[in-house]
C-alpha cells in the first residue's frame, strides 16, 4: 500500500492526501481557534525585523523546543532557512500596534524603535527583543519541514526572558481580544 492510499503523508514534502475539507471551510473552521500573538524577530544586517505570527507552540519541556509556522515567501522565513537563529517575543494586551506594524504583507517590517539592546552584545547569539513583552525566547532551529506553502520551524530553546507580567493579547474570529473570562472550577 502506498502512502498515498494509507492517507498519510508521503516522505518527503509531508503534504497529506487532498482529500479534507475546502480551504474556505478549514479556514472557517481554524477563525474560532483563538491564541496568543508573537513576533518572531530576526537581525538583517544591523537591524532588527519582525513578522507577526500566531502558529507558536512548545513541542516540548525538556528538552526546550518549541515550533512556529511561517509562510515560505516571507523575509523571515528566508532568515530562518539561512541562518536558523530567530526570537519568539509573546505579545502583551498593550501590543496590538506592534502586531499590526509586523504583519503587513510587502511592507519594511524594521522594528529599531522597539527593541531593546541585546544582552550579551552579540547580535548572532541573541535576536532583537521588543520592549514590553512579557516572554522572549531565543531559538535555534534543529528541524525544518516544508509543508504546502508554510516553513514549519522546530526550534531549540537557548534563552528565555521574562521581562514584563503583561497579560497576552489574544486573536480569534478574524480580530484582536484582551482577554477571557475565567472559569471556575
Ligand atoms: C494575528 C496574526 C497572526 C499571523 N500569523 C501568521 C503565522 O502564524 N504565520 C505566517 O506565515 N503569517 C502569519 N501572519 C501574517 C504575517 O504576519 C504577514 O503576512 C507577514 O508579516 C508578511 O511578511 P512579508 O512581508 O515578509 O511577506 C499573521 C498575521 C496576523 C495579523
Amino acid at each position: 500500500m502506498t502512502a498515498a492510499e494509507a492517507g498519510t503523508a508521503s516522505p518527503g514534502n509531508h503534504l497529506p492526501v487532498q482529500s479534507g475539507p475546502t480551504a474556505p471551510v478549514f479556514r472557517s473552521a481554524m477563525r474560532q481557534f483563538v491564541g496568543s500573538v508573537s513576533v518572531v524577530t530576526t537581525w538583517h544586517g544591523d537591524r532588527p525585523w519582525g513578522m507577526t505570527i500566531s502558529s507558536f507552540t512548545s513541542v516540548c519541556i525538556d528538552p526546550p523546543t518549541i515550533l512556529v509556522c511561517l509562510h515560505g515567501s516571507t523575509v523571515t522565513a528566508s532568515h530562518v532557512r539561512g541562518c536558523g537563529r530567530f526570537g519568539v517575543n509573546l505579545l502583551g494586551r498593550d501590543q496590538h500596534h506592534l502586531s499590526e506594524l509586523c504583519a503587513k504583507p510587502q511592507a519594511d517590517k524594521y522594528i529599531d524603535d522597539y527593541v531593546v539592546s541585546s544582552c550579551n552584545g552579540s547580535k548572532e547569539l541573541s535576536p532583537p527583543r521588543l520592549a514590553g513583552s512579557p516572554v522572549v525566547l531565543a531559538c535555534r532551529t534543529i528541524e525544518q519541514l516544508s509543508v504546502g506553502s508554510h516553513l514549519v520551524a522546530i526550534a531549540a530553546v537557548e534563552a528565555v526572558d521574562l521581562p514584563d507580567a503583561a497579560a497576552p493579547l489574544l486573536y480569534g474570529q478574524g480580530r484582536y481580544m484582551h482577554g477571557v473570562d475565567l472559569v471556575r472550577a
